[in-house]
């Protein structure tokens, strides 16, 4: 059984993009510069949040981190949001979700620039993935890919069944996995909250994506033999033990499910950390698009 160790595979994408910058640089360029918008306090956005611009100062990149009260009003977003659009020294931006409940999460998304748009979610990007186009692929499927890639897992003819239909997650995954591109050419099945006899479709899964955000959802008798498992969870789950109070959890029963699997991604260290890397690929896409 093969561990999809995130912290290898993204460590090497990582490199790679610290060598292209430096090149960037080296030749008197501006690097790659990522916009980040953080709205409150939710604990799980700050990590994330703390995490990306963290990692963009590691591979060289310039990060701004917008900070805004839990109470801003929508139209005071939407402004920050049209003057990092008009911004030419801002490549990339994202706006962290969930978004507090008097904010429509649908409008922000529509007012990011396309161009800008790293995290992928504008209909006009998702629409292009959806044609086959170039576009930015919303960072977690892209990390996924990223991550079949490192560890050379052939997906061309296999039946992917992937468990969440989220715009975020479990649709742009179909959609690159029944593409005509390398690691995609499944034959998909999408499984979601009204899917009959999910344990018999997920039992016929070469490939079992798992993002439906239901910690240790997925347990052995779920799983075909020999199939790769890639666990998109990351839950916090109350643990008294912990040092933190919570343990992450992922929708897989890592421990029951792993001996039965060809390869499977972990919980921490597998799909979160290639989320990362794909919206840094997705930073530098966009800082090549706009020179
Ligand atoms: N919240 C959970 N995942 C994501 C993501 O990929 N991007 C943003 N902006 N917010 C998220």
């Amino acid at each position: 059984m093969i561990i999809l160790d995130g912290k290898i595979a993204s460590a090497a994408i990582k490199e790679s993009l610290k060598k292209e910058v430096e090149i960037l640089t080296n030749n008197g360029k501006r690097p790659p510069h990522l916009a980040a918008i953080l709205i409150g306090n939710n604990g799980a956005s700050e990590t994330y949040v703390a995490s990306k611009v963290k990692q963009c100062a590691e591979i060289g990149f310039q990060s701004t981190l917008i900070r805004l009260e839990e109470d801003i009003a929508e139209s005071i977003l939407l402004q920050k949001i049209n003057f990092l659009n008009n911004d030419v020294s801002v490549d990339g931006i994202l706006v962290q979700l969930p978004l507090p409940k008097h904010i429509n999460e649908q409008k922000v998304i529509e007012a990011i620039a396309p161009e800008k748009d790293v995290d992928g979610f504008h209909p006009v990007n998702a629409g292009k993935l959806v044609q086959g186009l170039p576009a930015f692929i919303p960072a977690t499927p892209y990390g996924i890919m990223l991550m079949l890639d490192h560890f050379n897992i052939e997906t061309k003819g296999k039946h992917a069944v992937v468990i969440g239909r989220s715009n975020i997650v479990g649709r742009p995954m179909s959609i690159l996995l029944s593409s005509n591109i390398k690691h995609g050419n499944c034959t998909v099945t999408i499984c979601h909250s009204h899917t009959q006899n999910l344990k018999e479709i997920c039992l016929q899964g070469d490939i079992l994506v798992a993002a439906l955000g239901r910690p240790q959802f997925v347990k052995a008798d779920m799983v075909k033999e020999g199939a790769v498992v890639i666990d998109v969870g990351i839950t916090r789950v109350e643990d008294a033990t912990a040092k933190k109070g919570f343990r992450i959890k992922g929708d897989v029963s890592f421990d029951e499910v792993a001996p039965k699997t060809f390869a499977i991604t972990p919980v921490p260290g597998g799909v979160g950390l290639m989320t990362i890397a794909g919206l840094l690929k997705n930073t530098l896409q966009a800082y090549h698009q706009r020179q």
